[in-house]
């Protein structure tokens, strides 16, 4: 065999080994694109979780890394340091003499914890609360929501929940297998200086959503993202309609400690015939400041925590240890000047208050509407009175707020919140001339804020 010849059947010997491989590549891939499509039927998400499959809080916490705007108003946490008995206790217990301050703890809640929670709310909603079985500590008032939703929405049951709402509600409805049936906030007004208190709920629309399948109604007071404290009268209304339809009431209560003057704060389980179907839920992350302990907790008739126990027992089982024991601390310090201006529930509205009026001032003075907040720490403004001023045309999203709030981060360097994430389908449109601001913020963030929305209508009228 001359050297062509052996190049040649080397190469055809080759050829024919890959034409032998390549098949049963193909073939391979063929049964693997079956066997992963086959996977990916088997392993998709399954339908009652399909409300939960976007995030704002992904989505918006992704941007900011993205875009590193100058002042980032989005996500609803401060910037700055928690009072220093607060940190100063946690820092001690880690490195305690006691051992156990680092071990797992009692599942409901950390024996401490839940006493001095006891002696907290007690007073406030007219009950002795029992702390054994009345309160769980939970992970965050998120784990709280979740446990008092799935512990006690069954398939089928409808849960009425006011819009805009915390978004995970509408998630956690459905993945208990229940129906979410919403109403929407409406302002009384468009024009003109408008306030938390001018949005309010159609009496009528409200009674019609009640019927023998509701069993509960999701409240949140002090409002997340409008700022509205509910009336008296409002919480007399949903406790009437509660009791004649045996309904329970879940309360987002996690901004009790930020209502503003004159503005007042009422826990609907006060009222009379309320408790027995109220479970309130609270946070140490708002009440205390530190968003990043995720510590909060639901507290309510033993009958109705029973079934939060449940969930919680099989789900997280207990929460942290020293966090716990922090808290607990904390709140002790807190009850013992709990009469005092200076103890940090009163304090925190009063520290909050100028914060809210810098950003409403900076917001009107550069054409946004802004509905002043009665309480929290969010603005929810109307930006169509700019929409002459910003090129939407390129921006890829379905929902005018969400183009709004990337290009204004873009052109402007400052970041907030669509508000249609609060809102379900078939009333996004209700949200989207609006934009929410978070104004927990250090004073200069807020002013910086300020200067560059100035600066940005400076250059639109150029
Ligand atoms: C209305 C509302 N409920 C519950 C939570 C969750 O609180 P936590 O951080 O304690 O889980 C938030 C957080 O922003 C909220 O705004």
């Amino acid at each position: 065999m001359n050297l062509n010849k052996l190049g040649q059947s080397l190469c055809t010997a080759a050829r024919s080994q890959c034409g032998v491989e390549l098949k049963h590549l193909n073939q391979a891939f063929k049964n693997t694109s079956r066997a992963s499509s086959k996977m990916d039927d088997k392993f998709k998400l399954p339908a009652r979780y399909g409300a939960g499959e976007k995030s704002v809080w992904v989505e918006y916490i992704q941007l900011a890394a993205e875009y590193k705007p100058k002042v980032n108003l989005g996500q609803g946490f401060p910037d700055y340091h928690a009072p220093h008995h607060v940190l100063k206790a946690l820092s001690e217990i880690a490195l305690s003499e006691n051992p156990l301050l680092n071990q797992y703890t009692r599942g409901f809640g950390l024996p401490r914890l839940v006493q001095s929670l006891t002696k907290l709310y007690s007073p406030l909603v007219g009950q002795k609360i029992d702390p054994m079985n009345e309160i769980l500590v939970t992970y965050g008032a998120y784990e709280a929501l979740y446990a008092a939703i799935l512990g006690h929405v069954d398939e089928c049951d409808e849960v009425i929940v006011i819009e805009p709402f915390f978004d995970c509600y509408d998630f956690m409805i459905k993945a208990a297998g229940g129906e979410p049936r919403f109403i929407a906030l409406a302002p009384k007004k468009t024009e003109g200086t408008i306030t938390s208190a001018d949005w309010v709920l159609d009496e009528r629309e409200l009674t019609s959503l009640f019927n023998e399948r509701t069993k509960m109604i999701i409240l949140n007071t002090p409002h997340n993202p409008i700022g509205k404290v509910f009336t008296k009268q409002e919480l007399q209304l949903i406790s009437d309609l509660c009791k004649k339809h045996n309904v329970l009431c879940l309360s987002d209560e996690v901004y009790e400690w930020m209502a503003y003057e004159p503005a007042q704060h009422i826990r609907i389980a006060s009222l009379p015939g309320m408790w027995e179907r109220t479970i309130t839920v609270g946070s140490a992350g708002k009440a205390f400041s530190v968003t990043g302990w995720k510590t909060g907790w639901a507290y309510g008739p033993a009958a109705l925590m029973k079934n939060l126990q449940v969930v919680h027992q099989n789900c997280v089982y207990t929460c942290c240890t020293p966090v716990q024991e922090a808290i607990a601390r904390s709140m002790e310090y807190e009850l013992a000047r709990r009469d005092s201006p200076e103890c940090y529930f009163k304090a925190l509205a009063r520290e909050l208050m100028p914060k809210r009026d810098m950003l409403v001032d900076a917001l009107k003075e550069n054409g946004f509407n802004p509905t002043i907040p009665e309480s929290g720490y969010f603005i929810v403004a109307d930006w169509s009175k700019l929409a002459t001023k910003i090129d939407l045309s390129q921006e890829p999203d379905k929902y005018k707020d969400y183009k709004f709030t990337k290009k204004f981060a873009k052109e402007c360097g400052v970041l907030a919140i669509p508000p249609t994430a609060f809102y379900s389908a078939e009333h996004k449109h209700l949200g989207e001339d609006y934009v929410r601001f978070c104004f927990i913020k250090k004073d200069e963030n807020l002013s910086l804020a300020g200067q560059l929305m100035s600066q940005w209508n400076i250059k639109k009228r150029k």
